[in-house]
């Protein structure tokens, strides 16, 4: 294989976590791992909420904190808990210094959205539902001024290379077509900040590229993984048929937006006290159980926003025009639709991995903070900690310098995944690892996922992708429980107590 040896940190993905941390490790050099161009295809660029922050006098990190710990329903890591919400303000400060235009009242206080399980209006945003959107673009510009960063637009990372249990360097191929060979990229440190695995499932609201590949990458290299059983499903994805599906933020609910059904009925109120901003898991699962029993969802927006939707909430709205719905006539059908993984690459508190020489952030990461249940708004929040703490972490370890840029030319000679066998894949997660599971099904998928390994694992690509899968159907086959997102139809309570992480490597899961 072709090998590039630089001493450029190699960071991998190019959402908020991995661009953030490539500006806070500036000056050190640093090569940025892009599918897309900056600003496309990255999870963040599409967050509608915002950072959940405790900006108000009122409010304070010890209560976002408790939110946070309740939400995640017994298996948060307190400390993690703490650490991340005491940051929050400190780097709201930071992105609006750095040109994130955030919504403000006249008096200059952030205007806070309210979200599921926060007991205070705790969400920063922009323009509504522009968040994500508009912190890129701030991130982007600053980045692209950064002299210190490369930016390789249209690779993506396929392989890790381990040595005496160290990363010594990363197999890179064009995105195209994934029909490259490999190129070996021998750096100075890997840090992997290349998101989720929402993709994974047939209904989601992750970019189209977000498929698990860098969880799976790292657990085909050796690294652990935590609660990948924690998949986060969004209650309100429009259900207007585009894959993925467009969503309407949660903050409509915290508008007071209400969800029916096709008779009209107001659901929630029978299932929670907080009813629609009952927590994500809890309003997750009613809108599954009200789509399978025929009942067509709904989020009403009409009373309490009437035309102001159109204005208020841009994102929304294009994606209702598109479909041709009018939120202010009509309510606006929706599906759960897999939108987080709390689960992911163990990472401590210095936010490095099980392996040496290799750090994650971002949602890749399982740092402890989202237990079984994320709390809203708290995903962005815990990429721009991590990557501060990763970055810190390099940088103690990684002498300065500075390295010339990296000239890569690739050749044919990849395997790309086949479609139909990803199609599959999709179908198999959706339909028996999703919002409800149980033996039968999690042992059909893992039976699913090792047939299509076996056929198509000439992708590595492909192989990124079923080894988290069969992580997440592995560890929720292992978890005779339901907690938080993880509900099991055939282990309906809850263990007593706080409940324990779940750790295993991909041989582990191989073997369940
Ligand atoms: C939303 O805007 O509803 C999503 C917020 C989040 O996932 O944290």
């Amino acid at each position: 294989m072709k090998t590039i040896q630089t001493d450029r940190i190699v960071i991998v993905g190019a959402g908020l976590a991995a661009l953030y941390a490539a500006l806070k490790l500036a000056p050190r050099p640093v090569v940025v791992i892009s599918p897309e161009c900056l600003g496309e295809g990255a999870s963040s660029a599409w967050a509608q909420g915002g950072v959940a922050a405790a900006m108000n006098v009122n409010d304070s990190a010890q209560s976002h904190a408790a939110d946070t710990i309740k939400a995640g329903d017994g298996t948060v890591d307190p400390v993690v808990a703490n650490l991340v919400t005491q940051e929050a303000r400190t780097h709201i400060l930071d992105l609006t210094a750095l040109g994130t235009p955030f919504d403000r009242a006249e008096n200059g206080d952030y205007v806070m959205s309210r979200e599921a399980a926060h007991s205070f209006a705790r969400v920063v945003r922009v323009k509504g539902d522009q968040a994500g959107a508009e912190i890129m673009g701030a991130l982007i510009e600053k980045v692209r001024k950064t002299p210190s960063i490369q930016i390789l637009e249209g690779t993506m990372a396929r392989d890790l290379e381990v040595t005496g249990g160290q990363v010594t360097g990363i197999a890179i191929q064009s995105s195209d077509d994934l029909c490259s060979a490999p190129v070996m990229l021998r750096g100075s440190a890997v840090l992997l900040a290349g998101g989720g695995s929402g993709g994974l499932y047939a209904v989601t609201t992750n970019p189209p590229r977000i498929r698990g590949q860098v969880i799976g990458m790292a657990a085909r290299a050796g690294a652990t993984i935590a609660d990948p059983e924690f998949v986060q499903f969004h209650p309100t994805a429009m259900n207007v048929g585009e894959d993925p599906a467009p969503l309407a933020t949660e903050a409509l609910r915290g508008e007071g937006a209400i969800l029916i059904n096709n008779q009209g009925e107001r659901f929630m109120q029978a299932l929670h006290p907080d009813a629609e901003l009952a927590p994500r898991d809890v309003v997750a699962r009613a809108i599954f159980a009200q789509s399978q029993a025929g009942q067509r969802p709904m989020l009403d927006t009409r009373d309490v926003l009437g035309e102001t939707i159109k204005t208020d909430y841009p994102a929304v709205a294009e994606a209702c025009a598109r479909n041709g719905i009018d939120p202010a006539m009509m309510p606006i059908p929706v599906a759960a639709a897999a939108h987080y993984h709390m689960g992911g690459i163990e990472t401590g508190t210095d936010g490095r991995a099980s392996l040496g020489n290799l750090w994650v952030c971002g949602e890749a990461s399982s740092t402890g903070l989202h237990g079984a249940n994320r709390l809203a708004s708290n995903g962005l929040l815990e990429a721009l900690v991590y990557a501060r703490i990763c970055a810190e972490s390099i940088a103690a370890v990684v002498p300065d310098g500075t390295a010339p840029e990296i000239n890569i030319t690739f050749e044919d000679g990849g395997a790309p995944p086949d479609p139909d066998a990803v199609t599959e894949l999709r179908q198999t997660m959706t339909t028996f690892v999703g919002v409800v599971r149980d033996a039968n099904g999690l042992k059909t998928a893992l039976r699913k996922i090792a047939e299509l390994e076996t056929t198509f694992g000439a992708s590595v690509s492909f192989l990124n992708m079923t080894a988290t899968a069969t992580l997440i159907a592995a560890s929720a086959l292992t978890r005779e429980e339901s907690r938080g997102a993880h509900e099991r139809s055939d282990f309906p309570d809850i263990f007593p107590g706080d409940g324990q992480r779940s750790r295993l490597t991909l041989n582990d899961a191989m073997t369940i």
